[in-house]
């Protein structure tokens, strides 16, 4: 047995194990500490389920229990009745889309890093940095060439295209980690270079639903042409609240076609759609998400389950609000907060990131994510989620103030 060598490339511990370890340790070093932790480092929801989810599922659960509605394997891609509310809430984005271009899955997190099946070792990948660590790992794991684009201030943390030629582009827009969103000039210049270069554009746009401010793309296909270049990943965990249910979907377009050319020694005529890749791939290796979680997911995208959910993001945008306001306040550079439920600042006092992450800890027990983890751009940046419970959020704030204006209250 040989194993595959290019684990040994990537870094020896997930990013949010890592810090969960460090977090850990510090609460048994320190038990008298140890119910004054507040976490804001992995964007995990803290609101439960929107009660039509909850009543949804429970009528599925109940399904199940009935010899003449229970239901064993669904199918792979997703049932249709899911399908087709997501083909409804795009069309009401004035996006057209066919129920078969959408593929259900257990969340954006696994369908990045499982897209990678569909293309070959030798394409170079190209990504922005910082960035969502499973888009590295995984083309690490893979053995795949990867090119790095600077995500700075100087760009808005937006990089666009630079000269160089990559077959597969990452973007994410809301960011993790930056908060930053492509604005529909800079994503229109990725869908043309994607097209002048044979390329395709893997586009994650889970955190969607955050962005307030309009003329802000929500879809990579509000760019005319993205249907011919471009896969879509979305979720339901940070709308939603599944973060623990699992459930979100990947657009992958009848239009995205690899030319045969491309495919040295096969004949045949006609290109090659990916849409047909990967449902192959997901028949194969995927059994779809269960039917109660489906049905749940389905409640979302009613017209009730729509403001309910929206309910929660107003939750969640007003802990960004009470962040900035106090980064604001303290004179700490930040981006994000607006349109992202994630804020990106500056490490103060030139402090470097996971040296800014103990700092926290040990000095206010405040949790967040070191700009590091997310690569080298990172350094110096650190990031807060405006996911944790509202009291704990206000009350971290009010440590950060006391810390950072010198009179720490602990
Ligand atoms: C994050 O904190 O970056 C995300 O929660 C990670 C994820 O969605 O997998």
């Amino acid at each position: 047995m040989k194993a595959n060598e290019n684990y040994l490339n990537v870094k020896e511990s997930y990013l949010f194990s890592d810090i969960a370890k460090r977090v850990n340790n510090f609460m048994e070093e320190n038990p008298d500490k140890k119910d004054k932790v507040i976490r804001l480092g992995i964007g995990d929801v803290t609101l439960p389920l929107a009660p039509v989810v909850v009543e949804a599922m429970t009528k599925a659960v109940a399904e199940m229990g009935v010899k003449e509605t229970f239901r064993g394997y669904g199918p792979e891609q997703g049932y249709d009745f899911l399908r087709n509310k997501i083909v409804e809430y795009y069309k009401k984005n004035i996006i057209s889309i066919e129920a078969d271009e959408v593929f259900i899955s257990d969340g954006a997190k696994s369908d990045v890093g499982n897209i990678t099946d569909l293309f070959d070792k030798e394409n170079t990948v190209m990504i922005p940095d910082p960035v969502y660590p499973v888009y590295v790992d995984t083309n690490i794991m893979n053995g795949r060439k990867i090119i790095f684009l600077n995500a700075t201030d100087e760009n808005d943390f937006c990089p666009t295209p630079i000269g160089e030629k990559a077959d597969i582009i990452y973007l994410c827009s809301p960011n993790n980690p930056t908060g930053a969103v492509y604005t529909k000039e800079k994503l229109r210049q990725w869908v043309d270079y994607a097209l002048a270069n044979d390329a395709v554009i893997l586009f994650d746009a889970a955190y969607e639903l955050f962005i307030t401010e309009d003329n802000l793309p929500r879809s990579i296909y509000e760019i005319d042409g993205a249907k011919r270049c471009a896969i879509e990943f979305c979720s339901l965990s940070k709308t939603a609240g599944f973060t623990g249910t699992r459930c979100g979907y990947t657009i992958v377009p009848h239009d995205l076609k690899v030319k045969r050319s491309k495919l040295l020694g096969r004949k045949g005529d006609g290109d090659i759609s990916l849409n047909k890749m990967w449902l192959r791939r997901q028949t194969t290796k995927f059994n779809g998400v269960s039917y109660i979680v489906q049905r749940g997911a389905e409640a979302v995208f009613t017209e009730e389950g729509q403001k309910q959910i929206r309910e929660n993001l107003g939750y969640y945008q007003q802990n960004a609000k009470v962040i900035a306001d106090t980064m604001t306040e303290l004179g700490i550079e930040f981006a994000g907060g607006i349109n992202s439920p994630y804020i990106w600042l500056k490490c103060p006092n030139h402090m470097g990131s996971w040296e800014f992450f103990d700092y926290l800890l040990e000095n206010i027990m405040v949790v967040g994510t070191p700009g590091a983890g997310f690569g080298k751009n990172g350094e110096g940046y650190f990031r807060l989620t405006s996911f944790g419970d509202k009291d704990k959020t206000i009350e971290a704030m009010k440590r950060f103030k006391a810390l950072f204006s010198g009179s720490s209250e602990e």
